[in-house]
């Protein structure tokens, strides 16, 4: 049976590090034979983070958030997925807002308060996720391997994938104030050099993801 990929981009720039990335990924995904169905937190209606509402807690709606609004198509389609690909960039030492929004809600229908069985999720779906940031690659390892244990407690086995020093601005002289906190060369060179290296890391994982 063909499986389904949910590939989400919570980054808000079309065409830029995080979203390549996502679509990287999402290619190998379908070269494996996969389906990818596409969510852009960013073009979503309206949305909030969990309101704490305890609606998922109800033994009717286990596993399920009952708040209906923008995110509920995409918490129905992962629930129903066998694998998520999922992209943010670092905003502030964090992933997004809308990153958040949504982790918040995956994560807390899945929360059981249960002792002995504190996740009740039926079925294990492995993810991807990818984070893009100014910083080097391993500058944010603490605030992933929570991601990562957090994702593999309630969702399935995840991979981290990181870019970092990533180009921000096409062009780094075309604006009136000083970016003197980088090289803008250094930061193009690299863009030509190795983000090139990590779309096809990214593609091979989204492979690997859907195999
Ligand atoms: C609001 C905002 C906050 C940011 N904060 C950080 C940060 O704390 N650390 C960091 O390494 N990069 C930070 N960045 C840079 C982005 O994470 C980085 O440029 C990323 O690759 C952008 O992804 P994109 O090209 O897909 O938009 C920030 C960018 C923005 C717009």
């Amino acid at each position: 049976m063909t499986k389904k990929i949910i590939a989400v981009n919570a980054g808000p720039r079309m065409g830029w590090n995080t979203e390549t990335l996502i679509t990287e990924a999402s290619k190998g995904a379908i070269d494996a034979g996969a389906q990818v169905d596409r969510f852009d937190l960013f073009r979503l209606d309206r949305y909030t983070g969990c309101i704490s509402c305890f609606g998922c807690k109800k033994n009717r709606f286990k596993g399920h958030c009952i708040c209906r609004d923008g995110l509920t198509p995409v918490l129905d389609a992962i629930r129903e997925s066998d694998g998520l690909i999922i992209g943010s960039p670092n905003y502030l030492g964090e992933l997004t807002a809308s990153f958040r929004a949504l982790y918040e809600r995956l994560i807390f229908q899945n929360l059981t308060y249960n002792m002995e069985t504190p996740s009740c999720n039926e079925r294990e779906i492995p993810v991807l996720l990818i984070m893009t940031s100014n910083a080097q690659d391993t500058a944010y390892m603490n605030l992933l391997n929570n991601y990562k244990g957090t994702l593999e407690r309630f969702i399935g086995p995840t991979k981290v994938f990181v870019s970092g020093n990533t180009l921000q601005l096409k062009d780094y002289s075309k604006n009136d104030w000083e970016w003197s906190m980088f090289n803008p060369e250094a930061k193009k060179q690299r863009h030509e050099t190795v983000f090139p290296k990590e779309m096809q890391e990214a593609y091979q994982l989204g492979k690997e993801l859907a195999e």
